[in-house]
């Protein structure tokens, strides 16, 4: 058993405040799917009302931190003080198809005088299955009051693995297919599930072996890294490097599927 800090508590009883919301909102998109409009403005409704439940809350608790948020953009607090790295709804695709799998994700990340800021806490909170996944930076990743470790399996063949796939015009399709056509004929199953925060809090906690994807958005990932490594996890570029965020390419797993799955990704791109 483990408590978590006085910050997670704030982080997790926002994304709590949040939910019903997002959860009763949800129930009304599968009744919109069939009306001729379809949902789309109501889910950005949501979506945003969703943001601002989880500003009103953190700002309460922190009223000089600034935020990175995806819908209100950067809102600036105290240069010296941690801010906020928010997606209100990571999986609105899926939540405007009545797909139950999204989650909100919160970050928080600290100044480095000198140097680069760093993700110290993280949670990715599931509303429909009130699954709460957070990690702090040495204090390992956990749901609830469980710990995460990250996949044991070792082998390919066994491994199970996640990815986003380019879409409208987003990404680099051409570069996805390549490491597609590597990847795919040697693992057991590839999945695009449409939410990289979950796949991502999934890779920590072993259901998936792996993932991948590129052009993410510093909230979809920013939790999600953190909790991964916390699980004992690695998160590199497509080249096994540590500049997974500059170059906004991200292949996590444990070490042994980590260094297969880099060498057959950079086999793919060379
Ligand atoms: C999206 C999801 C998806 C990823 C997209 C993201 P959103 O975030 O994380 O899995 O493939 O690139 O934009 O739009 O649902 O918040
Ligand atoms: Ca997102
Ligand atoms: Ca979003």
């Amino acid at each position: 058993m483990v408590s978590h800090s006085g910050l997670l508590t704030v982080m997790e009883r926002a994304a709590r405040k949040a939910a019903p919301r997002l959860r009763r909102d949800f129930g009304e998109v599968q009744n919109l799917q069939v009306s001729r409009k379809g949902p789309a403005d109501f889910v950005s409704m949501a979506d945003k009302r969703c943001e601002d439940t989880l500003v009103e809350e953190l700002k309460k608790a922190r009223p000089d931190w600034g935020f990175l948020l995806e819908e209100g953009g950067e809102i600036k607090g105290n240069p010296d003080k941690p801010r906020w790295i928010i997606d209100p709804l990571d999986g609105t695709t899926n939540f405007l198809h009545g797909i139950p799998h999204f989650a909100i994700s919160i970050a928080v990340e600290e100044p480095r005088p000198g140097g680069r800021p760093e993700v110290t806490s993280g949670i990715v909170y599931q509303p429909i299955t009130d699954e709460s996944f957070w990690a702090e930076k040495g204090r390992g990743a956990w749901v609830q009051s469980q710990r995460l470790r990250v996949s044991s399996r070792r082998e390919l063949p066994d491994a199970l693995i996640a990815t986003g796939i380019p879409f409208l015009g987003h990404g680099d399709f051409a570069q996805w297919s390549r490491i597609f056509g590597a990847v795919a004929p040697e693992v057991a199953g590839i999945r695009r599930f449409g939410s990289a925060a979950l796949d991502l809090a999934w890779v920590a906690a072993g259901r998936f072996d792996a993932f991948w994807e590129s052009d993410l958005k510093p909230w979809d990932v920013a939790a999600g890294v953190l909790l991964v490594r916390e699980a004992g996890g690695f998160v590199t570029d497509f080249r096994g490097g540590d500049r997974a965020m500059e170059r906004n390419e991200f292949l996590a797993a444990n070490d042994v599927l980590h260094s297969k799955l880099h060498k057959l990704v950079a086999g793919a791109l060379r």
